[in-house]
């Protein structure tokens, strides 16, 4: 599940069909899951995104990095997370990694608790707002193959379309 060679990862984008799959849980917390989440932390930074969930390099597993400031302390791994509690409504602007040139307004929870596991496989809680749980909420549902132009507004998706329709036509170049 976890590739033993990572040099050939990268970010994929829209509408490639790995993101629309649920991701399957994380079940060896072994050298190589070690090696696997750096090397997603240095695609976030190349990317220069806050998060970056394992399907975004196109493989099928439950986890997600994060890195809301930029600073290398403040970057951190999530593995198998799941909500267990979610509180108010915030509306801000989204964007995406796998969706370059793409904004869209996204309605999230303010408020979240989360339970994941560290890269040891320890379980751990946690509780965030504002920032913190939209980023939280934004790769949970990448897990879930939920993506952020799945609900849009007609002003979003007018905004949008010609982005979404290069997507498209890069994809089928690329294939
Ligand atoms: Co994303």
């Amino acid at each position: 599940m976890i590739p033993t060679d990572l040099d050939n990862l990268r970010i994929v984008c829209y509408p490639d069909p790995i993101l629309r799959e649920k991701a399957e849980p994380v079940t060896e917390f072994d050298e190589n899951l070690k090696a696997f989440v750096e090397h997603m932390y240095e695609l976030m930074k190349t990317g220069e995104g806050v998060g970056l969930a394992a399907p975004q390099v196109g493989i099928s597993a439950r986890l997600f990095v994060l890195n809301p400031t930029g600073e290398p302390e403040d970057r951190k791994v999530y593995i198998n997370p799941e909500f267990i509690g979610t509180n108010g409504v915030a509306e801000r602007e989204e964007g995406c990694l796998s969706l370059p040139g793409i904004n869209v307004m996204m309605r999230r929870a303010r408020v979240a608790r989360l339970r994941a596991q560290d890269v040891e496989g320890n379980t751990f809680e946690e509780s965030g707002e504002d920032l913190l749980a939209r980023i939280w909420q934004h790769e949970n549902d990448h897990l879930n193959g939920r993506l952020i132009i799945d609900n849009m507004s007609a002003a979003d998706e007018l905004a949008n379309r010609k982005a979404i329709k290069q997507l498209k036509v890069d994809y089928a170049h690329s294939r």
